[in-house]
C-alpha cells in the first residue's frame, strides 16, 4: 500500500514539475509599446514572415523576434526579401539589444534619427546590404552600448557623423561601400576596443 502511495506522490510531483517548466517557457504578452512598434513594422513591410499574422509577437513567437519579460530584445531578419522603410516607431523598443535587417535590398529610405537615438540598450546594429539612404544619423553617437555597427553597402550620403567617435565600447565599425565623405571619426583613445574598421574608399582597412 505504502509503495503505491509513494509512487502516486512521485507521479504527482512529476506532473507538477512539468507544468511549472512549461509555464516558465511560455512568453507573457508583449508590452503594449513594443507590440505597437512591431505592428507598425508589419504595416510598412512587404514579405514579412507569415507567422507575423499571429496576434501577439512574444506569445505568438514571431519569426526573428526575441522577447524577454514581455519586451523585445532582438530583431533578426536577415535575407528575408523585406521591402519598405524603417518606422520611427522603433524608438519604442527600449530594451532592444540587436537589430539585424541585413541583406534586404528592398529596405530603403532614411533611418529615423530621433528614434534610433533612443535605443539606449542597442549593442548590435547590422544593416549591411540594404538600400538605406540619407545621412547616417548623428544620434548613433548616443548609443553608449553599441559594440557592432555595420552599415556597409547601402546608399548613405553626406558626412560620417563625428559622434561615432564617442562610442567607447565600439568593437566593429563597417561603413564601407556607401557615398560618404569626411574623416574617420574614431581614434585609439576614444574607441580603445576598436578591432575592425572599414571605411569608405578603403575596402579592407583593419585597425590593429
Ligand atoms: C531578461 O530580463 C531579466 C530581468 O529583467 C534580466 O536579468 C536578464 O539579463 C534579461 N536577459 C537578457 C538576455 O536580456
Amino acid at each position: 500500500m505504502d509503495e503505491i502511495r509513494i509512487k502516486f506522490k512521485a507521479c504527482l510531483l512529476l506532473v507538477v514539475l512539468i507544468q511549472i517548466s512549461s509555464a516558465a517557457a511560455q512568453q507573457a504578452p508583449t508590452d503594449p509599446n513594443d507590440a505597437a512598434a512591431l505592428n507598425s513594422f508589419k504595416l510598412m513591410w512587404k514579405n514579412r514572415p507569415p507567422n507575423w499574422e499571429n496576434s501577439d509577437p512574444c506569445v505568438g513567437g514571431w519569426v526573428g523576434v526575441t522577447c524577454n519579460n514581455s519586451q523585445v530584445i532582438s530583431i533578426k531578419l536577415s535575407s528575408m526579401g523585406l521591402e519598405g522603410q524603417l518606422s520611427g516607431d522603433i524608438g519604442a523598443l527600449t530594451e532592444l539589444q540587436t537589430l539585424d535587417l541585413s541583406y534586404n535590398r528592398g529596405l530603403n529610405g532614411p533611418l529615423p534619427a530621433e528614434a534610433i537615438g533612443s535605443l539606449k540598450k542597442l549593442s548590435n546594429l547590422i544593416l549591411v546590404g540594404c538600400s538605406f539612404s540619407g545621412r547616417i544619423p548623428s544620434t548613433i553617437g548616443d548609443l553608449e552600448e553599441l559594440v557592432f555597427l555595420s552599415l556597409n553597402s547601402n546608399s548613405f550620403t553626406g558626412e560620417i557623423p563625428p559622434s561615432i567617435g564617442k562610442l567607447s565600447k565600439l568593437y566593429w565599425l563597417d561603413i564601407a561601400d556607401n557615398k560618404l565623405s569626411g574623416t574617420i571619426p574614431v581614434s585609439s583613445s576614444s574607441t580603445p576596443g576598436l578591432d575592425m574598421l572599414l571605411m569608405p574608399n578603403m575596402p579592407n582597412t583593419c585597425m590593429a
